[in-house]
This record gives structure tokens, C-alpha cells and sequence, in this order.
């Protein structure tokens, strides 16, 4: 699917495919802020779990400007984790996000978005927040469901809180309702 913004060149938005793989390992890399996992692993989400994946390309240069990286919950496959966002630095403020988040989010199929986010990562609990508003349904925080300090060795990360936001399509006010509320 192809987008349009006044003033940039078009984006076009796709699955990735397997050679998309360490182009994202590369954006990871340069964000400075993502955890970088192995090449590996993003050729195996290119490759075997592209279908709940996007990435946005620009069409004049070819050159991948952002991904979201994401599964469906084995147990629960109306629930879509999302794993990693990012937009390349160059494009950030377009809404590339947002769109990548509708794409990799749109279908029937998925009714709830899940992901963790560290306290200090502000940008990304905007952008959650903000999407999850322009989606008509609820965004809480609920804190001790996702990945304490004591999770990860050395303590030397810091603490991931779980966010999730559904049923997607009603209409709730995001900030009111306890995410454990709206798990069904
Ligand atoms: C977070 C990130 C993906 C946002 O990408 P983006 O394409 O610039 O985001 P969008 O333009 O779609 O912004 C959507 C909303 O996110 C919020 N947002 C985005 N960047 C923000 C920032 N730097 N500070 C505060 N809020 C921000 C805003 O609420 C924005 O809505 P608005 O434009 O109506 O104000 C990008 O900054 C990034 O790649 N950061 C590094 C990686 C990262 O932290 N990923 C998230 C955790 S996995």
C-alpha cells in the first residue's frame, strides 16, 4: 500500500521479506535505543512471521525508513505483541509510526495490541497512546505484568511495562479502564 505526504516522497508500506532482515537489524542498531537482537533473529521474523510485520520504504531512494516488528500471542491470536518500532530519524514526525501500526494492525483478525515499554521511553508512550486514541478503544498502563529490573541480568535494564490497548474499533476513553479489565 502506497502513501502520500504533501512535500516528502512516497512511502510505500509491505510486508518484509526475508532481505528486509538486516536492513532492520541496521535501524535497530542506529536507533541507540532499541535492544539489537542478532540478524538472525530479524531474518526469522522476515521470513517466518512477515505476515504480522511491516515495513515502510521510500520509493525514490529504496531504502527502508522505518518497521514494526510484531507476532500474534500464540495462546491468544487476536492479540498482536508488537516487539519494535521505529522510524528512521530523518522521517520522524510524518505519522510513519501510526501508519505503520494501522497496517500491521488493521485486519479483523487482531482485536488487541499488546507491547512493553521502559519508563523512559517517553516518544514510544506517546506514540501508543496517540494511535490507541485515533483507534476508538483503551490504552492503560498496568504495571507488574510486564519485565521487572530483576528480569534481566546485571540489572543493568530497565523495567518494561506492559501496555495493552483494545478491543480495538469501540470507543472507550483510553486512560480510563485497568488493562486487566479489558483482557476477555
Ligand atoms: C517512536 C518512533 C517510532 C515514532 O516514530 P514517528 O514516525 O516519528 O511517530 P509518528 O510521527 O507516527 O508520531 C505519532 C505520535 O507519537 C508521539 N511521538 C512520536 N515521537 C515523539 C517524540 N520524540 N516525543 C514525544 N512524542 C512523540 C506523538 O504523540 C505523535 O503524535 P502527534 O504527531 O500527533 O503529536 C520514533 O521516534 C523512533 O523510531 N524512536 C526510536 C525507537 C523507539 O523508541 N521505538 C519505540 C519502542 S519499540
Amino acid at each position: 500500500m502506497t502513501g502520500f505526504n504533501r512535500g516528502h516522497s512516497p512511502l510505500v508500506y509491505r510486508i518484509p521479506r526475508q532481505e528486509d532482515g538486516p536492513q532492520i537489524w541496521q535501524m535497530v542498531k542506529d536507533s541507540r535505543i532499541l535492544d539489537l537482537n542478532s540478524t538472525y533473529f530479524y531474518l526469522t521474523m522476515s521470513r517466518w512471521f512477515s505476515e504480522s510485520c511491516r515495513v515502510a520504504v521510500d520509493i525514490e531512494s529504496g531504502n527502508l525508513i522505518g518497521f514494526v516488528v510484531a507476532f500474534r500471542q500464540p495462546e491468544r491470536p487476536d492479540t498482536l505483541f508488537v516487539w519494535q518500532i521505529a522510524v528512521d530519524a530523518r522521517y520522524r514526525g510524518r505519522k510513519i509510526a501510526r501508519r505503520l501500526l494501522d497496517e500491521v494492525a488493521g485486519g479483523p483478525e487482531i482485536r488487541f495490541v499488546e507491547t512493553t515499554i521502559a519508563p523512559s521511553n517517553f516518544a514510544s508512550r506517546s506514540l501508543f497512546l496517540k494511535w490507541a486514541l485515533s483507534r476508538e478503544s483503551s490504552a492503560v498502563l498496568c504495571s507488574g505484568f510486564g519485565f521487572s529490573e530483576d528480569c534481566f541480568p546485571g540489572n543493568e535494564h530497565e523495567r518494561e511495562d506492559l501496555y495493552r490497548i483494545g478491543p480495538l474499533g469501540e470507543k472507550r476513553d483510553p486512560r480510563r479502564r485497568c488493562m486487566d479489565e479489558s483482557r476477555d
